[in-house]
């Protein structure tokens, strides 16, 4: 069910154990992996949310079979590195900028020329940084003016590999050109500025790929194939992020997250909320397949604002609007800087943050790359999500210490990567209504 507007009550506490959906940035590669990859394939955890949904209808476009998720577990018939076949349309990605980015070098390496097309929010957002390294690769890409969708890759390159040092510090654009690269003649490397989350270059060892990682390089040649295995997806974190901050905030909570994912390259928030002052432990800390995942409990505390050391900024990009609202609760200022990738995002959600945290009479000042915040009473009142799905999601939580209700409105892309967000939400003690669009 997907809601327009949501409308949470003030007050209440978080408690009990509950289980977030299947992480999304591993749901989307288990499918392109899976798709490439000799033999059968199969996935559980797999969040069934539209964008890893876009991701599945795109490869079942190209011919490959694929079931019907069910509780999230599903089969891929995977076709070879050389298997897919041309779409017979655009592939259509709605809002989801990793099918688009991370399906971009995947096609530059085909025979057959592809068209990628995406919602409003996904036209807007800049593809120049997949486009201009593939480009160097010996790709031919042609974007809309401006480097944005959509974007017409022409097939039947022959691919030539290259070291890439990376203007910034992107897994999207990491992944891109790793998946161009299993088509590249020789060895194709990326150097990254900071480190990203590594669940491509996890997978593709999983799937037989020797990729090697070397500081801050990353590298594989061509001419391996991938062997099909079982894909075991961990709770998302950043799914998690929302109550992680719910319970540090809302009094007398104590919540245990299940099997959530902890990949060091994804931890950022937990690292910068216990900088805060959070009291979050992990417990029966294990492995599920090559990632490391942990139950999370998280009880109410008392928050400090903090400089949000620069270093954990990639660690934590999509948190951001998460950890925007414990600041809120903070006593004190958080200061963030080294974050305008955020204005890049679903939505610029540096601005967008910035007008919601006013209307609810929260002091903060925005800078190009960041935002200062100082925490005080919440208000409550009305808040644009801008269709951005973290924003949504992030003021619901926030009327848990608010003095009046939080209205949010568009609210229909939460489930991109949420899907069930409120009734959960509403199970573990938020007292939230969601409004079917009129
Ligand atoms: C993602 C990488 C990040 C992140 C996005 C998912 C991925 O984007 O914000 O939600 O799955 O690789 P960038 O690579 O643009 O930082």
């Amino acid at each position: 069910m997907s809601y327009a507007v949501f409308r949470v009550k003030p007050g209440g506490s978080l408690t009990g154990n509950i289980q977030v959906p299947g992480d999304k940035s591993i749901s989307h590669r288990s499918i392109m992996l899976g798709s490439l990859a000799d033999g059968e394939t199969r996935v559980s955890g797999f969040l069934e949310g539209a964008d890893s949904l876009a991701t599945l209808e795109a490869f079942r476009a190209m011919g490959v079979e694929i079931s019907d998720p069910q509780a999230g577990e599903l089969t891929i018939r995977g076709v070879g590195l050389n298997g897919l076949r041309k779409p017979e349309k655009p592939l259509d990605l709605g809002n989801s900028g990793t099918s688009m980015r991370l399906l971009t070098g995947l096609l530059a390496g085909q025979q057959f020329d592809s068209e990628l097309v995406g919602d409003e929010s996904l036209s807007r957002r800049p593809m120049s940084r997949v486009a201009a390294p593939l480009s160097l690769m010996g790709a031919r890409i042609d974007t809309a003016s401006g480097g944005t969708p959509p974007l017409r890759i022409g097939g039947g390159k022959n691919l030539v590999g290259i070291e890439y040092p990376m203007p910034m510090a992107s897994a999207q654009v990491k992944s891109c050109l790793l998946l161009a690269g299993l088509y590249a003649q020789g060895e194709t490397a990326v150097i990254e500025p900071a480190p990203t989350r590594d669940h491509t270059e996890r997978m593709l060892r999983a799937f037989g790929v020797d990729v090697v990682s070397e500081d801050s390089r990353v590298s594989l040649k061509s001419g391996q194939s991938l062997k099909a295995g079982s894909i075991d997806v961990p709770a998302d974190i950043s799914s998690a992020a929302f109550f992680l901050v719910g319970a540090s905030i809302a009094r007398d909570s104590e919540l245990l997250l299940e099997k959530v994912g902890i990949n060091p390259t994804r931890d950022g928030v937990i690292q910068i909320l216990r900088l805060m002052g959070a009291d979050i432990q992990l417990e029966n800390e294990r492995k599920l397949g090559d990632e490391p995942v942990a139950d999370i409990r998280v009880r109410c505390a008392p928050l400090q604002g903090i400089d949000i050391p620069p270093e954990l900024v990639p660690l934590a990009i999509d948190e951001f609007p998460a950890i925007f609202i414990a600041a809120a609760n903070a006593s004190g200022t958080t200061r963030l800087t080294g974050a305008a990738e955020l204005r890049v995002k679903e939505s610029d959600r540096i601005q967008v943050m910035a007008d919601g945290l006013k209307q609810l009479g929260i002091k903060h000042r925005v800078q190009q790359d960041g935002i200062e915040i100082t925490g005080g009473l919440m208000k409550g009142g009305k808040v644009n999500s801008h269709g951005d799905h973290r924003i949504a999601m992030s003021f619901a939580l926030a009327a848990l210490r608010s003095r009046k209700s939080i209205e949010i409105s568009d609210c229909q892309n939460v489930a991109t990567s949420f899907p069930g967000f409120v009734e959960l939400a509403r199970s573990a003690g938020l007292d939230i209504e969601g409004l079917p669009a009129s």
